[in-house]
């Protein structure tokens, strides 16, 4: 029998494991319908706030050489509003809203205003390193994490993911934190703070200056991330950081993740790698004559 690439994250059930990470091509519907029928098992959306944002002026993004990816986009979005009426028409793309916000109240709000668009989860942006009063400002609080999750689990019947990355508190006090207000399951990680310099202007290149690395440089940290959520709480996991191929996506997948994201590779390779990746999963389960997904998940933790 044919194996299956069919996975759940708690209450979220997918029929591909592989996913896109918000920010990377999430913001329109025939998008996120093209994607689903490149092999997407779901897309998750730019990160939206209550009202639109404009983001950083240019330059926003930096290739590094050897790899990877520094950017300081600014969380530039429509807005939460003009989004959910975009989507209105969907039928049967698997989205997951990505919210972004600094109080409890912004995020039921948003919620709110999602509810008559069909999406399969919100997922709480707890992490971007590079805009003041959102993001990781917000996720190196715990005590504001609990509130926040708190409040959105209130708001909806719609499971509720956090997405946590590296700040200046320990990230698994946030894991904790949102775990401890019912969280449904956890995305890591996001983009990591870091900065590139221009020698001839000596100066920082992006506009912002700080942004966010992504892609292959972070791979190791982010499986790392996933390895330790994984064996320090039982909670499902989204793995996201620097996943380019199926080897890649298979090391979260052992590591502990029952799902993974993808954001820079798709720069690199354009949307094939959804189905590069779906195939080299299913030729490794027979090969390995695995015939679920679950059969693999956190293997690499058996002692
Ligand atoms: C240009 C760009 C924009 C991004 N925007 C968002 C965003 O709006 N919300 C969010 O949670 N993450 C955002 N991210 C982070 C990605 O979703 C992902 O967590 C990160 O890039 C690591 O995955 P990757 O190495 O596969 O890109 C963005 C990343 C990039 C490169």
């Amino acid at each position: 029998m044919e194996p299956s690439l069919v996975t759940s994250i708690g209450k979220i059930q997918l029929e591909r494991p592989v996913m896109l990470a918000s920010g990377i091509l999430g913001i329109s519907l025939d998008v996120f319908n093209r994607l689903y029928r490149s092999g997407a098992g779901a897309v998750v959306s730019k990160s939206l706030s209550t009202e639109p944002w404009d983001g950083y002026p240019n330059p926003t993004i930096f290739g590094i050489n050897g790899g990877g990816w520094i950017n300081a986009v600014g969380l530039s979005n429509p807005g939460a509003p003009n989004f959910a009426k975009m989507i209105e028409p969907n039928k049967d793309v698997p989205i997951i809203i990505s919210l972004v916000g600094s109080i409890p109240e912004d995020f039921s709000t948003m919620v709110e205003q999602f509810k008559n668009s069909k999406v399969i989860a919100y997922e709480l942006n707890l992490s971007c390193p590079h805009v003041a009063k959102v993001g990781l400002e917000v996720g190196d609080d715990p005590e504001l994490v609990k509130k926040i999750v708190s409040t959105v689990k209130n708001s909806t019947n719609v499971p509720v993911i956090a997405k946590v990355g590296l700040g200046t508190t320990h990230y698994l006090n946030t894991v904790s934190a949102a775990i401890d207000s019912g969280i449904d399951a956890i995305t890591a990680i996001n983009t990591i703070r870091a900065i590139a310099i221009d020698v001839e202007t000596q100066r920082p290149i992006l506009s912002n200056k700080f942004g966010g690395l992504s892609g292959t440089p972070i791979k190791p940290i982010a499986l790392r991330c996933v390895y330790e959520i994984s064996s320090k709480y039982d909670i499902p996991i989204i793995g996201c950081g620097g996943i380019s191929t199926w080897e890649d996506a298979l090391e979260f997948i052992l590591a502990g993740a029952s799902a993974i994201q993808i954001g820079s590779a798709i720069g690199d390779n354009w949307i094939h790698v959804f189905n590069d990746i779906n195939k080299g999963i299913l030729q490794y389960m027979k090969r390995k004559g695995y015939s679920k997904i679950d059969e693999m998940i956190g293997l690499a933790k058996k002692s």
